[in-house]
């Protein structure tokens, strides 16, 4: 199984360069399934309909939210697709979904979106503490978990990588709009259970 992850798309130009490129890349790469963080891709923030079918006809399999997740109104028209998902530890009770469970070549793939909250001025629950407790209850029903941590601090990022090491199939993380490249297979790698 190969998943491909992409940072955000900022701007329909960024939708349009997603359109020219992806369908290329996913053929080349064998890529199965893709991650595609979509909040800044109206305008450079929020995410509109024609942006959300945009990326959906490149390719992407599910589109994952962050801070600027409500920046467009419109996002109240289709949040509650099956494939877009904002961070699951926003407030109670807001529309929308955190995560989502998704069929690819027979295999179940759980995607979570959370957001961090160093030096990110949203109100929002503990993403440590709720990740572990969605992973508890998806667990058993998925071949893999992948989360886009939506942070600033790269800290953060590592340390929630650490924190769920053996437990997800991988961490990878937006918002920051620079590539850190600075990927590590941790020690328990895979799932262990
Ligand atoms: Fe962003
Ligand atoms: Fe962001």
């Amino acid at each position: 199984m190969k998943v491909l992850a992409i940072g955000d798309i900022v701007g329909e130009s960024g939708v349009k360069k997603l359109e020219l490129e992806l369908p290329r890349i996913k053929e080349e790469k064998h890529i199965d399934f893709v991650i595609v963080n979509g909040e800044n891709a109206a305008g450079g923030m929020g995410i509109n309909k024609n942006n959300f079918k945009g990326m959906l006809k490149a390719g992407a399999n599910v589109v994952t939210l962050g801070n600027h997740t409500w920046a467009k109104k419109d996002v109240f028209g289709f949040i509650n697709d099956n494939q877009i998902i904002r961070p699951a530890n926003y407030s109670k009770g807001l529309p929308g979904k955190g995560y989502n469970i998704f069929e690819c070549n027979g295999k179940k793939i759980a995607v979570i979106n959370l957001i961090g909250r160093v030096d990110m001025n949203v109100l929002s629950e503990n993403p440590f503490q709720l990740a572990k407790r969605i992973i508890e209850k998806i667990n058993q029903a998925v071949d893999y978990i992948f989360i886009d941590f939506h942070a600033e601090a790269t800290a953060e990022k590592i340390a929630l990588g650490r924190y769920l090491d053996g437990k997800v199939t991988a961490v990878f993380g937006t918002h920051t709009h620079v590539q850190t490249a600075d990927e590590q297979i941790l020690p328990n790698r895979y799932r262990l259970y």
